[in-house]
């Protein structure tokens, strides 16, 4: 296991001279436009970061990944690695035949040999992978609501990886890192995995855990997707360099990982560790609920807090490193110093500050005390997260037509005006069809489109610092989802029901359209021939039949208030 570092890896490229040809070839196949999570994923698959796969799994390794975490050939893999595509793209290609795979900016990255196509039964594959099938699970939902219908599976012929401009030097691929282990001298490397700031406990316990196991240490946090809500990886880069000065020069190292997490706790462990094997480490730390997504929809946890160390445990010699447990550090404050919390006395004080409890100082502009974390940590997470009183934000109004939502939403822009401080944009929904959406009609198709177009500029807005507030129907749950997880990477997304009955909407009929809805001479009419998915939690709920807009709009202000984002 020691001297696994010593030999490169298999990568998937062809040569610097091969490459021109392909290329100039692949200019003529049918072409995939990656997703940002196959981007990542064809990244690890080239540089050999996924080894031993040779490309997106196929049918069979595929079944075999879901039910047993195995290749067909027995090899161990947790994680299927799938190549997800619209039913219209997979109905234009042929087995057999070969496909460019392009970037966002539409640089071939690669060919693929479609060997497989098939329509996978994805509640399946949640059930198995992630434990279950609930969309609480930010996997599950990227199944059900984001991936494509049908996977096409094959081996990849690599042409040049994907371009990053940022922290290009922090960057390695498994042989860059190899190849610097071996030139150290290196034989023993642990790597820590994160998805988070590095505060002070996590400092000690990596620091102690690179002791224990004599080795070396490999900070090696993800920079491809996280959990959604995460720090942003700027923010986090900019942090890690300041941390990396706190530990001795010669024994540490950092390199940013281009991983697309899945959040798929045990699961997810074992294929973190068969990822550093590759990068070349020996020993992996687990901690506690490791790749944890948080709690399902009815509230629990999903995994146990240490199922991730059990299945590794299990799998440790299959995946050719070594374990070391995640010491949970706590400061004890008349020691002045973090300890492992299963080694302290009874009568000394344990400080702690979770990470909600963090997120709640950040938000509120309080004191984070430096046994907790170091000045200059504290000094970028405070430039990128000011208190929510000067962030930007959204508020998403829904409900039937007529309900109200225009009315109150134009009430509550006058008063956000009337308070000053920060811009305030209105995104009605009939101001939205005449601008942005003119051309579309009420499809769920074009529906959804129009909604994710509002939540495109809503969430400009708000990562701009600004007030979005938006007043479309938005009758599908999945579309506002999606829509609040883009918006709440950069700011809160209020979601306001508007909760005025259909039978209300219809007696006051302002336009007149329930009238000519049920007549048939407007079709899928929200309320009478299309559905409306009641919100389960918004953050607010209106009830415009008892009150009037006045007080309404003094219910989202008072709303606002309590979320801390107009300050009193
Ligand atoms: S959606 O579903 O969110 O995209 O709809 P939205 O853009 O908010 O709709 C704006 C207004 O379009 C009018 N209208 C219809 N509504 C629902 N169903 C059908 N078929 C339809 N056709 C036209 C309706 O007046 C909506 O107005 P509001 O502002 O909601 O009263």
């Amino acid at each position: 296991m020691q001297l696994q570092n010593l030999a490169p890896i298999p990568e998937l490229y062809v040569s610097y001279e091969s490459a021109q040809k392909l290329k100039v070839e692949a200019g003529d196949l049918p072409s995939w436009d990656l997703s940002p999570r196959q981007t990542c994923d064809l990244e690890l698959l080239m540089n050999g970061g996924f080894n031993p796969l040779k490309g997106f799994l196929g049918q069979e390794d595929y079944d075999s990944v879901v039910e047993d975490m195995r290749l067909k050939d027995g090899a161990l893999w947790p994680m299927p690695i799938t190549l997800d595509v619209t039913e219209k793209f997979a109905a234009t290609i042929e087995e057999g035949q070969d496909i460019a795979l392009r970037d966002a900016e539409g640089v071939i990255l690669a060919t693929m040999t479609v060997t497989d196509k098939w329509v996978p039964d994805k509640a399946r594959e949640a059930e198995k992978v992630f434990g279950a099938d609930d969309s609480a699970h930010p996997a599950v939902n990227y199944l059900h609501n984001k991936a494509g219908s049908v996977y096409l599976g094959g081996p990849i012929t690599g042409i040049q990886p994907p371009v990053h401009y940022d922290f290009k030097a922090r960057r390695d691929t498994p042989n860059e890192l190899r190849a610097f282990f071996r030139k150290m001298g290196w034989r023993r490397v642990v790597a820590f995995q994160t998805r988070n700031p590095l505060h002070r406990a996590h400092q000690e316990l990596t620091f102690r855990a690179a002791k224990e196991a004599q080795a070396n240490l490999l900070i090696h946090p993800v920079v491809g997707m996280t959990k959604p809500g995460d720090v942003d990886h700027f923010t986090r880069v900019r942090c890690y360099e300041a941390v990396l000065d706190k530990y001795p020069a010669a024994t540490t190292t950092m390199s940013l990982l281009n991983l697309a997490m899945r959040m798929a706790g045990p699961r997810e462990a074992v294929w973190h560790g068969l990822i550093r094997r590759n990068h070349g480490c020996t020993h992996f730390i687990v901690g506690r609920d490791h790749a944890g997504p948080g709690k399902n929809s009815a509230g629990e946890d999903f995994y146990g807090p240490y199922d991730a160390q059990e299945l590794f445990r299990k799998y440790a010699d299959e995946i050719g490193i070594e374990m070391v447990d995640f010491k949970h550090m706590v400061y004890v404050q008349e020691r002045a110093q973090y300890e492992p919390a299963d080694e302290i006395e009874d009568g000394l004080t344990v400080l702690n500050i979770s990470g909600t409890e963090l997120r709640r100082r950040l938000a509120e502009g309080l004191e984070i005390p430096e046994w907790f974390s170091f000045p200059e940590v504290v000094r970028e997470l405070r430039r990128t997260r000011p208190p929510r009183a000067a962030q930007g934000f959204t508020v998403f109004f829904t409900g039937f037509s007529g309900s109200g939502k225009s009315t109150v939403a134009n009430a509550l822009m006058v008063k956000l005006m009337e308070m000053g401080g920060r811009p305030v944009t209105l995104l009605d929904g009939d101001v939205v069809r005449k601008n942005l959406s003119s051309e579309l009609g009420f499809s769920k198709e074009h529906r959804d489109l129009n909604i994710r177009r509002i939540g495109f500029v809503a969430s400009e807005i708000t990562k701009n610092g600004g007030i979005a507030i938006c007043a479309p129907i938005a009758p599908y749950a999945a579309t506002r989802r999606a829509v609040r997880e883009e918006i709440e990477e950069h700011g809160a997304f209020v979601e306001v029901h508007v909760a005025t009955s259909l039978e209300e909407c219809e007696r006051r009929d302002r336009k007149g359209l329930y009238k000519l809805a049920r007549e048939g001479k407007i079709k899928e009419f929200t309320g009478i021939s299309d559905p409306y998915d009641v919100p389960e939690t918004p953050e607010l709920r209106l009830d415009t039949e008892g009150s009037d807009v006045d007080h309404c709009a003094h219910q989202v202000l008072l709303k606002l208030e309590g979320m801390g984002l107009v300050a009193g």
